[in-house]
């Protein structure tokens, strides 16, 4: 590997190492003569991709190129477009270095003639950088994030972001608008399914995980893409469920719940970050800077850059903020939003040059706000590799391996939520007739679920395919949609999914279709139902103000139960939703999630018994939506005794707790062993605990260690997860698991100190299968 500099090399500084095939050759070389006089002194290494890049010559890059740069050329770095479709005056501004990035562009094709107007046309040849929401998967999709979070297993993460990029990466997507880190402890905010639910240490978990998923060992490894968390902070506690709408965070739920997941994926490496839409404590959070700025680079020491959501910025006016856009976009600036992503123009395109202009800020401001994005650009390899290789992307997507991973990931992340008399796993030769129910038992959109905009819905197998695929001839399948559901009001999404709208059923239609479902179920010896909320009912703009079943599910469900035949019940959601008859009534309940590309073939294995689920609930299941806002930790109250009769009408106690789950098999927790019975602030003490497979069926248990501070200088929760491993045990196996509980677990934010501290108390500590574990020891920190 050279160590100084090239003739050669000395272009990568400003071209691509692959030659466009536009000539425009001429004109490079007159600006590689100017170029190498701005920056003739500058040595730097060229990195193979196969290699982290070194710092210091990604800096030195950086910076010879912001020197060379005009202050038009910096403020483009900074805008972000929307792009759906060719339009001229996003060709004009890429051409005229008046963009730094798009988004939404997926055609490998249309990637690259994009990229060959910035890097051809432009004076510098700066590459774009090529956002997408990458979620769940790209084409091949993968279980929602809040399922994968079911899974308690950071693996399953990690294997499926690390597909996800591979695949967006061979189209020429550069970089994800994930993971999105916000905890959400009400479900009627519908985007709680793009979360890992209600509690930061497992949050914290699954960021780190996708952040490695996409970004693989450094930013710029091949095959993958750079993460952006989202969104900077606090989005999940909109007032109300509500999105969009202002959250009100104190001080000690922001800084030992919110932003925990967030500190996580910044330890993790992430390079980007995008602020919220929502108005946090009066001071939106696109134009706060306490969080883009005094939290995320004074305190974490955060060095990549910070996007704005779409049109967040100009929302600064909307938000009743700033006075006008222009106002808006300096507002934002000045809070650390390095780049704007908007719809049609943006904001900084109006404010910034005329903001240096007037001296509202200065031209190194501009520079430095320029400075992490262009550092992203090279580590990412653009200025070498800025196109793609438009052929390869048919050998990376969907293939064989990646749609063995998805359906591997749904069996780890379903969880089963009742199974009374061990109706699962099913015996595949005991039913030769079985009739599958339900508006989402055979929609290939609706078992992927929400955000997904690349996926092949032909490859998509719907439960009653995963079933067919299962049993072929051995039993005889029927099927009826039973009820249609639908939203009262539409989502903005429909129309960029294409979903075609549904065609409604006339009432006479609607009772034969319910009928023709118990008729079905009369005749079989088995149902199987599956229900809950189609894709478009949970994700953005999906705020619920009730947690039913919508339209007639519920209905169906007591009919086709009514019939007295077995029923297993599958569910799609994206949020707990009020099955509170079926918790009494279905003797055998599946929480599927939205499974994605693979989802039926893995609701079938489970069913059957060819996968055994292991999944726990990621968030606390309430009874209904009275009881929202729900969450296991909760401080210790007045009267805890009667913590489970809040209510005069209702039980407060949750329907299935936190970390909550069953198996196939049983499990027993024994032996909770601490290795001091005290110890001094910084120190740590080791939790072991034993785990056995008491039953016959090889299965997999999630050992969940939970602690509790018993006084302090503020109140603590009743319960805080603070350590979890899933394991595989075969019938009748024994495992000691072991934790650490040192300064990272035991310390907090004070409101009392306004700091973090590790406190003399008692600490209890149980270990367990869910939140509820009883299994108690408890050891002393002295000062
Ligand atoms: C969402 C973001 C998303 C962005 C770009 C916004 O509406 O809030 O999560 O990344 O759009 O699609």
């Amino acid at each position: 590997m050279p160590t100084s500099i090239t003739p050669s090399e000395q272009e990568v500084i400003v071209k691509p190492r692959r030659q466009p095939s536009l000539n425009t050759r001429s004109v490079q070389i007159t600006l590689q003569l100017f170029l190498a006089a701005v920056i003739a002194p500058l040595t730097f290494s060229q990195t193979p991709a196969s290699a982290p890049p070194d710092d210091s010559a990604v800096h030195q890059r950086a910076d010879a190129l912001l020197k060379a740069m005009t202050l038009e050329e910096k403020i483009g770095q900074l805008s972000q477009l929307f792009d759906f479709g060719k339009s001229k005056a996003i060709d004009d501004a890429v051409a005229k270095g008046q963009l730094g990035s798009l988004l939404f562009v997926t055609d490998p094709a249309e990637i690259n003639r994009l990229q060959h107007l910035a890097v051809e046309k432009t004076r510098l040849h700066i590459p774009l950088i090529f956002g997408f929401d990458v979620i769940h998967g790209f084409r091949t999709i993968f279980p929602v994030p809040i399922a994968m979070a079911a899974s308690w297993d950071p693996s399953v993460a990690v294997k499926a972001q690390t597909i996800a990029a591979k695949e967006a990466r061979s189209v020429g997507i550069d970089w994800a608008f994930g993971p999105m880190l916000d905890i959400a402890r009400d479900p009627r905010w519908g985007r709680i399914v793009e979360g890992a639910g209600e509690d930061p240490y497992l949050g914290s978990a699954m960021a780190a995980a996708q952040v490695r998923g996409f970004q693989g060992d450094y930013i710029g490894a091949p095959d993958h893409i750079l993460a952006c968390m989202k969104h900077f902070a606090g989005y999940g506690a909109a007032i109300g469920g509500r999105d969009y709408d202002e959250a009100y965070i104190p001080e000690t739920l922001m800084q030992n719940v919110y932003l925990k997941p967030f500190h996580a994926a910044v330890k993790a490496g992430i390079g980007s970050a995008m602020s919220a839409y929502l108005d946090l404590n009066d001071v939106p959070a696109t134009g706060n800077r306490w969080l883009l700025h005094d939290v995320l680079r004074e305190d974490w020491k955060f060095t990549g850059f910070v996007v704005s959501d779409a049109n967040s910025v100009k929302s600064l006016q909307t938000h009743g903020y700033a006075k006008d856009v222009y106002e808006a976009g300096l507002d934002a600036f000045k809070a650390g939003v390095n780049m704007e992503m908007a719809l049609n123009f943006t904001a900084y395109s109006k404010s910034l040059a005329t903001a240096v202009e007037r001296g509202q800020i200065t031209a190194q401001q501009i520079e430095d706000a320029a400075r992490p994005i262009l550092q992203m650009k090279i580590r990412l390899g653009l200025f070498e590799h800025s196109y793609v290789d438009e052929a390869r992307a048919h050998e990376v997507l969907a293939t064989p391996e990646h749609r063995t991973a998805a359906r591997l990931a749904a069996q780890r992340t379903a969880v089963l939520l009742r199974n009374e008399n061990n109706l699962l796993p099913l015996k595949k030769d005991a039913y030769k007739k079985i009739a599958v129910i339900g508006p989402l038992a055979d929609s290939q959109m609706d078992t992927i679920g929400s955000w997904t905009f690349q996926q092949d819905l032909a490859q998509t197998v719907t439960v009653l395919g995963g079933l067919r695929n299962k049993l072929g001839a051995q039993a005889e399948l029927s099927y009826a949609q039973g009820v249609q559901i639908q939203r009262k009001f539409p989502s903005m999404f429909d129309a960029i999914f294409h979903l075609k709208k549904q065609v409604v059923w006339t009432a006479q239609q609607a009772k034969e279709e319910m009928a023709k479902a118990v008729t079905l179920t009369k005749d079989s010896d088995l149902t199987i139902l599956v229900v809950g909320e189609a894709q478009n009912m949970s994700g953005e703009a999906a705020s619920r103000d009730s947690l039913d079943l919508p339209g007639q599910e519920e209905k169906l469900i007591e009919s086709v139960a009514a019939t007295g035949k077995p029923v297993v019940l599958v569910l799609f959601n994206g949020r707990p939703l009020n099955i509170k008859w079926a918790a009494e009534h279905i003797p055998a309940i599946l929480d599927a999630w939205y499974p994605g590309t693979q989802g039926g073939n893995a609701v079938a294995n489970l069913l059957f018994g060819d996968a055994v689920p292991g999944g726990k609930l990621p968030i606390t299941w309430p009874r209904n939506v009275g009881q929202v806002p729900i969450y296991y930790a909760h401080n210790t109250t007045q009267a805890p005794q009667n913590q489970g009769k809040r209510y005069w009408g209702e039980e407060s106690t949750p329907l299935y707790p936190f970390g909550y789950g069953l198996s196939y098999s049983k499990f027993a927790f024994s032996n909770l062993k601490l290795s001091r019975g005290e110890i001094k602030p910084g120190e740590s003490i080791d939790v072991s605990v034993d785990v056995e497979n008491t039953g016959a069926t090889s299965a997999d248990e999630v050992a969940q260690l939970y602690i509790h501070q018993q006084y302090g200088s503020t109140s603590r929760p009743v319960r805080e997860l603070k350590g979890f491993e899933r394991l595989t045990l075969a019938a009748h196996e024994k495992k000691t698991v072991h934790f650490s509980l040192g300064n990272d677990e035991l310390t907090y934010w004070s409101t009392a100190t306004k700091g973090w501290v590790e406190e003399a108390a008692v600490f209890d500590v149980w270990a367990g299968g869910d939140s509820n574990a009883s299994l108690h020891a408890n050891f002393n920190i002295t000062k």
